[in-house]
């Protein structure tokens, strides 16, 4: 067996959750596809990016906006609701089969290198999708949509799971995503960020989890803050 890495700038990691570790981020685009359609709004792959990262409520009020449709608070919360179960039919077929590729490994090296994990998700169904994957227990803490008051791209998601769970800094913790809220949220935290997908505006990009590993993470990190 290979010693693990030894890594001199990276105390923390921290993953988005929906398309960073699990593909349910077309979940819950097929569900507010659903929705939009019912109410008869068109609602696109490019109208859905915008709301990737956003909470249930703002996501709602972006597609009613999209179509200039107005409901009352009860006709909301009855459509999230709705929206909700449809995405957690679609859920409650998830296995550990499911992961996106490379991202088991990372998170077994990650743990063998001793660097602290968190988990930042706007999603109020995040602990559900982690016991599906089965994979809670790599998690040095969790913070999703119950336990947060403001949303991506506010950085509130990321500062209290680093300084309050994981108890590192954002100067020695990375976060990975694939909204470009999150990596607004991100970057207003202080944190690295590692995008996944088209997202010029992190500070690495890549295509899939795969193309990393603890030791590139760490030297990315160590040649950002000697600049
Ligand atoms: C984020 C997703 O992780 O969670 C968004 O990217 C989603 O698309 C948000 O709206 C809230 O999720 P949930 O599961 O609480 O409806
Ligand atoms: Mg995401």
């Amino acid at each position: 067996m290979t010693a693990p890495a030894s890594l001199t700038a990276l105390k923390g990691i921290i993953f988005d959750l929906d398309g960073v570790l699990v593909d349910t981020a077309q979940f819950h685009f097929r569900a507010w596809k659903r929705l939009a359609g019912e109410l008869g709004i068109p609602f696109t792959a490019h109208d859905n990016e915008a709301l990737k990262g956003v909470s249930r409520r703002d996501s709602l009020e972006h597609i009613l906006a999209l179509g200039k449709v107005s409901l009352t608070e009860e006709e909301k919360n009855g459509r999230m609701a709705q929206k909700n179960a449809w995405y957690l039919e679609l859920v409650n077929e998830l296995t550990p089969d499911d992961m996106l590729p490379g991202a088991k490994s990372l998170l077994d090296e990650l743990r063998t290198c001793g660097v602290r994990i968190g988990l930042g998700s706007s999603s109020r169904n995040a602990e559900l999708i982690l016991q599906k994957l089965n994979i809670s227990g790599y998690f040095d803490g969790v913070v999703d949509g119950n336990k947060i008051s403001k949303s991506k791209p506010d950085p509130e998601v990321f500062t209290l799971c680093a300084l309050h769970y994981l108890h590192t800094q954002p100067s020695d913790t990375i976060v990975v995503e694939d909204a470009r809220s999150g990596v607004e949220a991100a970057r207003a935290g202080g944190f690295f960020c590692v995008g996944i997908g088209h997202l010029p505006q992190a500070d690495m990009v890549i295509a899939s989890l795969e193309q990393i590993n603890a030791t590139l993470l760490d030297q990315a990190l160590q040649a950002y803050r000697s600049v």
